[in-house]
């Protein structure tokens, strides 16, 4: 799927962000499993990630997130009229997420639901509120992205305890004055579900036995340098863009290597890419807006910037958006 938009002009009007506390370093994971510094800093570029506690959900880091952008956006809970979250790690199938949400922040006209497209989940949310908002079906909506995939980690197995981490973005989208998104891709290929699965995690072959995570990492990672390129290209030519119009570049946090070769085959300048995977590692359905919030707290995300997401992930799923980012403009 791919457009640009046509319709009335919407953007993002508040964003905020939240991380468990406990940290993980290379040095804690070589204590768990077969690891080190050394290897995961050289073929991922992650130093740190955020761990929740046996206590914490996806939820109790979604909350503050979500608070942080309807603060920003100077907005209550009761004026969101859609809610949607993206993960693959709620804190149960049901009731979802959102709904659990949507009762803590007071939405309580809130269309609300989660949503499933692997990393590629906020993504596909922002798409699906763009879609709403520019029908008039919703006047503002909330949107998060959020994971803890320690929850459903292999924790013996080295090849993707040391990639993930948990954390949680919010943003408050809604009609703006100015700018705002340009256009939208969104795709998927079954065939490769193969590489990244969860097999005990839904109602085929479910019996408890099976409840890790786990991924066939050189076949995701080709696939990650294919499509964070393609995907790119596809959004920039469909909205009459090229990269040298992006000022601001923020991919799905995986690894720094594919985002290395994104960079180079896009031919986009490293200065505007946004990186933070080194203090976060690949936390899903959050990496977007985290990655977000940095590139505003560094002062490279400020209005009118024109700025190019794409994620990827399991399905295989990916994604990308073009925003030109507007402070203070709504509506
Ligand atoms: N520590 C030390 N050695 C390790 C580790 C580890 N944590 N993991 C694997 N190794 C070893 C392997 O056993 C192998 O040893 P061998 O040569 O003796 O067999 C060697 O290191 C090389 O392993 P590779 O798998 O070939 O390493 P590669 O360079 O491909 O890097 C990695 C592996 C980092 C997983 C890479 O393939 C990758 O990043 N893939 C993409 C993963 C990804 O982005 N997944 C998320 C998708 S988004 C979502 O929806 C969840």
């Amino acid at each position: 799927m791919i457009g640009a938009t046509t319709g009335p002009r919407v953007g993002i009007t508040g964003l905020g962000t939240c991380v468990p506390e406990q940290v993980m370093t290379n040095a804690d994971l070589a204590k768990l499993v077969d690891t080190n510094d050394e290897w995961i800093v050289e073929r991922t570029g992650i130093k740190e990630r955020r761990i929740a506690t046996q206590e914490e959900a996806l939820s109790d880091i979604a909350l503050p997130a979500s608070r942080a952008a309807l603060a920003d956006a100077g907005v209550e809970g009761s004026d969101i009229d859609l809610l949607i979250v993206a993960t693959v790690t709620p804190d149960m199938m049901f009731p979802t997420t959102s709904a659990i949400l949507a009762d803590e922040l007071g939405a309580t006209s809130a269309g609300a639901y989660d949503l499933l497209a692997g990393c590629t989940g906020f993504m596909y949310a922002i798409a699906q509120a763009y879609g709403l908002l520019a029908s008039g079906m919703s006047n503002r909506a909330l949107v998060v992205g959020g994971d803890v995939l320690s929850k459903v980690l292999d924790w013996t197995d080295r090849s993707t305890v040391v990639l993930f981490g948990d954390g949680a973005g919010a943003v408050v989208m809604e009609r703006v004055e100015r700018g705002g998104f340009l256009g939208f891709e969104l795709g998927a290929d079954g065939t490769g579900g193969k590489h990244l699965w969860y097999p005990g995690s839904g109602s085929r072959h479910y019996d408890g036995s099976d409840s890790f995570m786990k991924m066939n990492g050189r076949e995701v990672f080709k696939f990650a340098t294919r499509v964070m390129v393609s995907s790119a290209r596809s959004i920039l030519g469909q909205c009459g863009k090229t990269v040298d119009d992006v000022d601001v570049y923020v991919p799905h946090q995986a690894n720094k290597r594919i985002i290395d070769h994104a960079v180079a085959k896009l031919g986009i300048a490293p200065e505007k890419t946004v990186v933070n995977v080194q203090k976060y590692g690949n936390t899903s359905s959050g990496s977007i807006p985290l990655a977000l919030a940095d590139a505003r707290a560094d002062g490279r995300l400020s209005d009118g910037k024109l700025v190019l997401m794409t994620g990827m992930g399991a399905g295989l799923t990916w994604g990308s958006a073009l925003i030109e980012w507007t402070e203070g403009a709504a509506q």
